[in-house]
């Protein structure tokens, strides 16, 4: 019921906004919950301070609330790469990350930048079909890239160009 008064009133509603260095914490936090070796958050605020690191914070309430996705990305000249995107465990499959990465392509396409590249892990089921319906494609793979106890794994390079 709270979730549905939520939905109705727009409060679980996320906003793309572009991120600030105060956003620093609560984007390391995002990543640690993600990712097996976490940013720290000086590590996070070094990046943010990069003047080359363009990042966006997808926020609940319509843009009031609290931070639960973010992305990065490091732009030189008309290219750029992603460094990381994630959502928070608990708000996955909500269309979040879609909605934020398609935030963040129009923004580096403004900027200038014209081709876009990734590595992602061949076994991220997830974020590879997040990136294959953005319109990113595969151009080279590299064996054996993520080391794990379980298994190595590939790591697939993509890109995609933007007008
Ligand atoms: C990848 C990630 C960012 C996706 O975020 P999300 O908000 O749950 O994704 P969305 O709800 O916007 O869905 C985007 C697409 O991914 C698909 N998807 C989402 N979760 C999925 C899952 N567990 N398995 C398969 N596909 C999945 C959705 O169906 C959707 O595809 P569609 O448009 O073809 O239906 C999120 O799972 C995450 O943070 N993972 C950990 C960090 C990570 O791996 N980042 C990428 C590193 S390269």
């Amino acid at each position: 019921m709270i979730a549905l008064m939520d939905r109705f009133l727009g409060r679980s509603e996320s906003a793309v906004l572009p991120a600030r260095a105060s956003d620093a914490a609560a984007i390391s936090s995002v990543h640690c919950l993600s990712f097996l070796h976490g940013w720290g958050e000086n590590e996070v605020e070094r990046l943010l301070s990069d003047r080359a690191t363009l990042g966006h914070v997808s926020r609940l309430n319509g843009g009031s609330g609290p931070v639960v996705a973010f992305i990065l990305s490091h732009v030189v000249n008309d290219e750029a790469e992603i460094l990381a995107i994630a959502v928070a465990p608990n708000m996955r499959g909500r269309k979040i990350a879609e909605k934020l990465l398609a935030k963040h392509l129009g923004r580096l396409a403004a900027l200038g930048v014209r081709k876009l590249f990734l590595e992602v892990d061949e076994q991220n089921a997830a974020a590879r079909r997040l990136y294959a319906s953005a319109g990113f494609q595969e151009i080279g793979r590299r064996d054996g890239y993520y080391r794990r106890p379980e298994g190595n794994a590939a790591a697939l390079t993509m890109r995609r160009d933007l007008a």
